[in-house]
């Protein structure tokens, strides 16, 4: 499973090509090199339910798109007031927090049009079109963000944690694993077993992004470390420490792991993608 090359190269036909600060800060943070995770798993799950990857491109530059955006929001000072980003300077910091905010909403409202440009029957990009906005939105993406600020400083329960990683990382992971579905014109057992993968790998991948603010190093994240402690964020890390989560991390990627078994084809590359994420040093 690796799509990466044609990722990037789908991503560089939908990027506005102006000179306005604007459309420069929308290249830079998109091409900033990030490991294209959700991209991928929508051409996989096109692949594993019989369609063709190369068709699903439209839907998984949306999907990387709308992250993008979340993490150029998530850096602002009024946020995370993080100064670096996939190896470079924040957005703001290059371009200034209004052109970052601007360059945001200009990916967020891309995505849209993204989606329409795919050669699929209208009705399956009608249904993308509204996974998308669902997982996005206040009910998914954006309500674990509002979750996450409000987390902050005080002693939160595992609950509360689980809730809050699964809208703010599981629902665009979900999000980016259905939509290759859709593409593929999969049945609802199929979207129901990506979803259960999804929702496995989504919980251990925040997990692990919590951990790496602990125990990694700046330059091999290619984002600060320590971002989670200084602005007193409530992580499974900060509630259980670090041996518990990791274990945590693991059951939740043999659940996801386990719902593969639903697939009647070869899903070895998910499994495979499903360690990756949890062993990555980035
Ligand atoms: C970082 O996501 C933010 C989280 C949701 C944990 P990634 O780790 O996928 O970031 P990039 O895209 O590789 O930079
Ligand atoms: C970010 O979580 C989740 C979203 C951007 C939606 P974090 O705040 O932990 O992500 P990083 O660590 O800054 O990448
Ligand atoms: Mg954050
Ligand atoms: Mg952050
Ligand atoms: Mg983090």
């Amino acid at each position: 499973m690796n799509y990466i090359n044609e990722i990037n190269e789908a991503l560089e036909t939908f990027l506005p090509v102006g000179d306005d600060k604007v459309s420069q800060a929308m290249r830079y943070s998109v091409r900033n090199g990030g490991k294209r995770v959700r991209p991928q798993l929508t051409l996989e799950f096109c692949k594993v339910c019989g369609g063709d990857p190369k068709k699903a491109l439209p839907f998984a530059c949306a999907v990387e798109m709308i992250h993008t955006y979340s993490l150029i929001h998530d850096d602002l000072p009024c946020m995370d007031d993080d100064d670096y980003r996939r190896g470079k300077p924040s957005c703001h910091v290059a371009f200034g927090e209004a052109n970052a905010l601007l360059a945001g909403d200009g990916l967020l409202t891309l995505a849209f049009l993204t989606l329409t440009k795919a050669e699929l029957p209208a009705d399956n990009i009608v249904k993308a079109c509204a996974v998308l906005s669902q997982a996005a939105g206040v009910c998914g993406m954006i309500g674990g963000q509002v979750m996450d600020l409000e987390n902050e400083g005080r002693t939160v329960g595992t609950e509360t944690l689980e809730k809050t990683d699964e809208l703010k990382t599981g629902e665009l992971i979900r999000c980016a694993c259905e939509l290759g579905c859709i593409a593929a014109g999969a049945d609802d057992k199929q979207i129901d077993a990506a979803c259960r993968y999804a929702r496995g790998i989504g919980i251990a991948f925040q997990i692990v992004d919590d951990i790496l603010d602990v125990t990694s190093d700046t330059k091999t994240l290619g984002k600060p470390v320590g971002s989670d402690d200084g602005n007193q964020k409530s992580t499974y890390v900060s509630a259980l420490g670090l041996e518990k989560a990791r274990q945590l991390s693991i059951e939740y990627t043999l659940s996801a792991k386990a719902a593969l078994s639903a697939f009647e084809c070869d899903t070895a590359e998910l499994d495979d993608f499903a360690d990756k994420m949890l062993n990555r040093k980035n």
